[in-house]
């Protein structure tokens, strides 16, 4: 895997421009992943907690970053813990990295090992009046599981009752969400090797191919181009299974006269492409497919102007809706005047595109925002109508990432999506 070296000073950055949000008399505290038990001795790939990569750039797991901008030792105010480097579990797992290499990454000046951290901590916390700590706020998260940041909280509540526990999350999504120039330079990076990804897919698909081996080429483009791989689980559905909106199964046969669905994208440096493109297996769109992909399309060129400083999300997607409301009318799946007297909680178009189309991308495929806060410069989102008919065996989606602004950019202008753009790179597999 390439490895992707970021220049620290976005890090030194990102944390000036958290510690200027904190109350006076604060330490903040943000901690690694856990490492996650597959089964005996065998761990889930490693992936650095999204706030903790943001303030650091450090990829290694038990790690911890505190800051304490007011303490009255200058080498206190900014600290990151670590684990000493063991021989025997560099036997095993290989290179852990060195105080001084973690300052490199970094930028911050003092490194100490973790098992100082709880004297230490104690000092920094009554120096301080309040103590910020992280957690995952994202809306539609639920897990079983207690993690880190959930034990750190508890932990320090329990230690320190009487002082006052405030929330780091609001903040860092404030700032996570607008993207600066070396970020944004990832997620077109990104961007471009999924492009590639998808040039070498048109390439490969005709009858008979697998779901399965059409992720197979889209991975061997994304490791050979220097991606770290896949953002997120690829979704590869050929015929009824692009019905299914987070299919990840991709095990059919992609079958002649079918359409096949891919929601795929890169990640870089930890940064992600969110990407989906329908095709037809046999290189060849048949009328009525054409008939509905243009109609994606369509509402698809329409949103993207909606992607300016003042709208939302929620915005966007009541309006794509509407959109696609009037098409499906055209495409005879309702009638104008069975929506005028459909139910208003249970609107017709629900049967044929059940999801929302913009969501904030960045560090995680589905990003810190909400979805009611007013867009502005410099943040990315996704723009991916869809149209799901179950009783035609036709789904269709079609998503670009969009960089906000008075004009907005499409990060994925490059990556073919004209009708006519991809049954010509599909031609010679017929
Ligand atoms: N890749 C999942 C999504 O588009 O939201
Ligand atoms: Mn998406
Ligand atoms: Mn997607």
């Amino acid at each position: 895997m390439k490895k992707i070296n970021i220049s620290r000073e976005l890090f030194i950055r990102n944390r000036s421009r958290l510690v200027k949000e904190l109350k006076p008399g604060a330490v903040a505290i943000i901690s690694a992943n856990d490492e996650l038990t597959r089964s005996g001795d065998q761990n889930y790939p490693y992936r650095q907690n999204s706030d903790l990569f943001y303030l650091t750039g450090l990829e290694q797991e038990k790690c911890m970053l505190v800051l304490c901008p007011g303490h009255p030792d200058k080498n206190l105010r900014e600290i990151v813990f670590t684990v000493k480097p063991d021989a025997n579990v560099e036997t095993w797992g290989g290179h852990q990295l060195t105080k001084q290499e973690i300052g490199k990454i970094s930028g911050v000046q003092t490194v100490k090992w973790l098992d100082q951290f709880d004297l230490i901590i104690r000092d920094l916390i009554i120096q301080s009046e309040y103590v910020y700590l992280n957690s995952n706020e994202y809306v539609k998260y639920q897990t079983e599981v207690v993690y880190q940041s959930h034990r750190l909280i508890c932990r320090l509540k329990d230690q320190f009752p009487l002082h006052h526990f405030e929330r780091l999350a609001p903040i860092l999504v404030t700032l996570r969400t607008i993207k600066q120039t070396e970020e944004i330079n990832l997620i077109k990076e990104a961007c471009s090797i999924t492009d590639s990804a998808f040039r070498r897919v048109l390439k490969f698909v005709k009858p008979g191919v697998s779901e399965y081996e059409i992720e197979a080429e889209i991975t061997h483009e994304f490791i050979t181009k220097g991606a770290r791989g896949h953002a997120y689980e690829p979704i590869i559905g050929s015929g009824k299974n692009a019905m299914i909106l987070h299919y990840t199964e991709n095990s059919e046969t992609c079958k002649d006269g079918d359409l096949v669905l891919m929601d795929f994208g890169a990640e870089v440096g930890n940064y992600a492409a969110d990407c989906s493109r329908t095709i037809p297996v046999n290189g060849k769109f048949t009328d009525r497919q054409k008939a509905c992909y243009e109609a994606v399309l369509r509402v698809q060129k329409e949103a993207m102007k909606l992607y300016v400083p003042g709208n939302s999300c929620n915005d966007i997607n009541k309006a794509v809706w509407k959109m696609m409301e009037k098409e499906m009318i055209v495409l005879g799946l309702f009638t104008e005047n069975e929506v005028k007297k459909q139910n208003p909680d249970n609107p017709l178009y629900t049967k044929y595109l059940m999801h929302g189309v913009a969501h904030f991308i960045g560090l995680d495929v589905h990003d810190v925002g909400s979805k009611y806060q007013k867009l502005e410069k410099g943040m990315v989102i996704t723009c991916e109508p869809g149209l799901y008919i179950k009783e035609e065996g036709i789904g269709i989606r079609i998503e670009n990432d969009i960089l906000v602004d008075n004009i907005p950019v499409d990060l994925m202008a490059h990556i073919p999506r004209e009708i006519d753009e991809i049954e010509e790179l599909m031609i010679t597999n017929s």
